[in-house]
């Protein structure tokens, strides 16, 4: 039965929930989808049908050009249930929104308005509600996104677009400290390029350069710069941090082609908060080796929503492989540690980081 929400939202709930099917703690990443799904439609400059129903297929031309020229953004957001109160809150999602419209101005797609992204995402996660874990390392996984709709396959700015958010619950990204390959040949972004959009074809493009790594046993690739495959850049799914005793260095944004993730800022001031000092600038593989060598760097890790924060034990260098033994590891687990307690509700959200579904 459908029914009026607030923002003219059109509810028509599940008649029957997956929910049942499954043990929540079982839940790895990306897997499984919750009852219902958000999806609206933008036509004539205006976005209209706006519905949350039970998750089910989307139907689209075969012509549809996001399938054929990639106009198609994504986010990733986390909401966790506070310990204390059982409420559910999610994780910084106005700075998601202002990056998703980041994402798409620079793919030539129209932007969301705020209402239909937050007030549409916590009607769809105050609905199913009973999806959220209320376990350690486990979240509900939130994933808006918006692709091109037009059947048409002139190469040019869609004048359709769906926006939807899905709901799946999740664990931990990856259950281990990462071995990571340094990429040399291969390339994530270049300066002009969209290296700081969170859209489909970056991801598309690390896969080949990933499954190569991958078959040489490394969970992830390290991205260098395109010019001169010298300095970092991120790492996979994360972006990167490399701690040299107190002062924490990660690749800053100035170039343009490295995503700005909302756990790589959120990081920083927790940094910042334990008196770490955090330089945000160009980082060698050089400076790495050589800084390794001389026993100052003693940790890295890498940072993302999925991902959250996870150490890094292995970093592989043509012929070189350094190692970072567990026993220095001391920032990376502390961030982490203050991260969970924020977004489970054991410590202050002396930010405002937490919004109330
Ligand atoms: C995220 O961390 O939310 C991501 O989008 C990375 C990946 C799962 C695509």
């Amino acid at each position: 039965m459908a029914q009026k929400a607030m923002r003219d939202i059109e509810i028509t709930r599940a008649t029957t929930t997956k929910l049942n099917d499954f043990s929540i703690e079982q839940f790895t990443f990306g897997k499984h989808y919750t009852d219902h799904m958000l999806e609206a439609d933008y036509i004539d400059g205006e976005w209209t049908n706006v519905s949350i129903k039970p998750y089910q297929p989307i139907s689209i031309s075969p012509a549809c050009s996001a399938i054929h020229y990639g106009q198609s953004i994504f986010e990733g957001i986390k909401a966790y249930r506070d310990k204390q109160s059982g409420k559910i809150r999610i994780f910084r999602p106005y700075d998601n929104y202002k990056r998703f419209n980041i994402s798409a101005h620079r793919m030539q797609m129209p932007e969301v308005p705020e209402d239909l992204f937050i007030e549409g995402m916590r009607q769809l996660i105050a609905l199913d509600e009973a999806w959220v874990p209320s376990v350690h390392d486990y979240s509900l996984y939130i994933r808006p996104f918006m692709f091109a709709t037009d059947g048409y396959i002139g190469v040019k700015p869609s004048t359709t677009y769906k926006f939807l958010i899905i709901l799946s619950p999740t664990g931990p990204y990856y259950s281990h400290p990462m071995r990571i390959f340094v990429e040399e040949k291969y390339v994530r972004a270049v300066e002009g390029g969209v290296g700081f959009a969170k859209n489909a074809g970056n991801y598309g493009a690390a896969m080949f350069p990933t499954a190569e790594a991958k078959k040489r046993g490394y969970d992830q690739v390290l991205w260098t710069d395109a010019k001169e495959h010298k300095y970092v850049q991120e790492c996979g799914t994360m972006n990167v941090f490399f701690v040299f005793g107190n002062t924490a260095v990660t690749p800053g944004l100035e170039s343009g082609t490295i995503l700005e993730g909302v756990t790589r800022m959120s990081t920083i001031q927790l940094m910042k908060d334990m008196g770490v000092k955090v330089e945000e600038r160009d980082l060698s593989i050089g400076e790495i080796k050589e800084r390794h060598k001389a026993g100052e760097l003693t940790e890295a890790f890498g940072t993302g929503t999925a991902a959250t924060v996870l150490m890094i034990r292995e970093l592989a260098d043509n012929d070189d492989t350094l190692l970072f033994p567990e026993d220095k590891w001391k920032v990376g687990p502390a961030v982490k540690a203050k991260l969970d307690a924020i977004r489970e509700g054991s410590a202050a959200d002396t930010y405002n980081w937490m919004v109330e579904v």
